[in-house]
């Protein structure tokens, strides 16, 4: 049984009279290329190309929080959208590197925003964590309890990651993406289905196993690394194939549609052999997926949203165009939407 064919996996057919009115996304200034990471680990820009097809990725400021990217990508979809700050109704971050174990880092992004009067939270999906909070804020729009919604997918991976260690630290990156949803009027744009999936059994394939109050940081246990991501690569890569390629398929059929309809796949950014073993399998030209995994890496909850925004601002998506986005992350976790824009 693949994890997308277990029962925790949920579909939402009904489409909703909501739509994405605008995109924005903020990659950190400062450049960590292969060639540089040769020098920290045992590694080759060759292996890390041909492995995963990651040529860089960006690396945060000292100092500089996930609240922080998140706000700026939030900035950005709002002045698309043309909704100020201060009429935002509802922020949901979604993350696995918050700010502080508590309050959420949607809080601090409030405050950075300055949209006092919203209700903000995170959501933890790993890295389906935007299409997660994507769900919760379509429903939530669609049913009237608030008049739009920002959703953000933000990290700072590069605080959580054993920088002695090249299973890991070749692969990931920071940044964040995000998205203005509001009501959608006279079939302009709506989201015609999703999938959402989870397989908690699989916890232990990929997490961070220290500093949370099942392995607190102590004196004792502080030369051990313990807050930084662990993960057993070849077997998450297998159930992430299986995953979003069901989950793609479930979301696609949810909509009425068959892959000849989409225009555009937009897949979680870890290695391009994933995306690639997906796409073939759901039998996509790969000339319609988008493709950014070389510059950023894996940025996990905030992968599809930059993705997402960058497609969008390089006029990759056009009005009535049928997109699919699909995720797979730690959880484990799956996810996927077919929006009409
Ligand atoms: O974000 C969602 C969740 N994450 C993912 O979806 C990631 C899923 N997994 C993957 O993308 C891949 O499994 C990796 C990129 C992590 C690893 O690729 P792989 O082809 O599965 O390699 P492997 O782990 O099987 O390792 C092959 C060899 C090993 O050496 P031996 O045991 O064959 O001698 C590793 O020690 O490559 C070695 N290796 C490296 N060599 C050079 C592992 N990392 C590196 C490295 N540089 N950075």
């Amino acid at each position: 049984m693949s994890a997308a064919d277990s029962p925790a996996s949920q579909g939402s057919k009904l489409p909703s009279n909501v739509r994405i009115a605008g995109t924005g996304s903020y990659l950190p200034e400062k450049i960590l290329t292969n060639a540089e990471l040769e020098i920290l680990v045992e590694t080759s820009d060759d292996w890390i190309t041909s492995r995963t097809g990651i040529k860089e990725r960006r690396i945060a400021a000292e100092g500089e929080l996930t609240s922080h990217l998140a706000a700026k990508a939030a900035e950005k979809a709002l002045e698309q959208a043309g909704i100020e700050a201060a009429d935002v109704e509802l922020i949901i971050v979604a993350t696995i590197t918050p700010d502080t174990l508590t309050p959420a880092t949607a809080c601090y992004v409030q405050q950075h925003l300055g949209a006092l009067k919203s209700v903000a939270f995170d959501v933890s999906a790993a890295c389906s964590g935007f299409l997660y909070a994507l769900e919760l804020a379509r429903h939530s729009v669609g049913a009237g309890a608030f008049k739009n919604a920002v959703i953000i997918g933000a990290e700072k991976l590069s605080a959580f990651v054993n920088w002695k260690d090249r299973n890991t630290c070749v692969l990931f990156g920071d940044g964040a993406g995000a998205a203005v949803l509001v009501p959608s009027e006279n079939g302009d744009g709506r989201i015609l289905s999703s999938h959402l999936g989870t397989d908690g059994a699989q916890a232990e394939l990929l997490n961070i196993p220290g500093g949370g109050a099942a392995c607190p940081i102590t004196i004792e246990n502080a030369d051990q690394n313990l807050a930084v991501l662990s993960m057993q690569g070849r077997e998450v890569f297998k159930h992430a194939v299986n995953a979003m390629r069901r989950a793609s398929e479930q979301a696609i059929e949810s909509a009425g549609l068959t892959a000849a309809d989409i225009s555009l796949v937009i897949p979680h950014q870890a290695n391009i052999r994933i995306i690639d073993a997906v796409v073939e399998r759901i039998d996509i030209d790969p000339k319609d997926v988008f493709i950014n995994v070389d510059k950023y890496g894996n940025t996990s909850a905030a992968a599809v949203a930059i993705a997402l925004d960058e497609a969008n601002r390089q006029g990759r998506i056009n009005s009535g165009d049928k997109i699919l986005l699909v995720a797979f992350g730690a959880g484990l976790t799956w996810a996927s939407a077919v929006i009409e824009w």
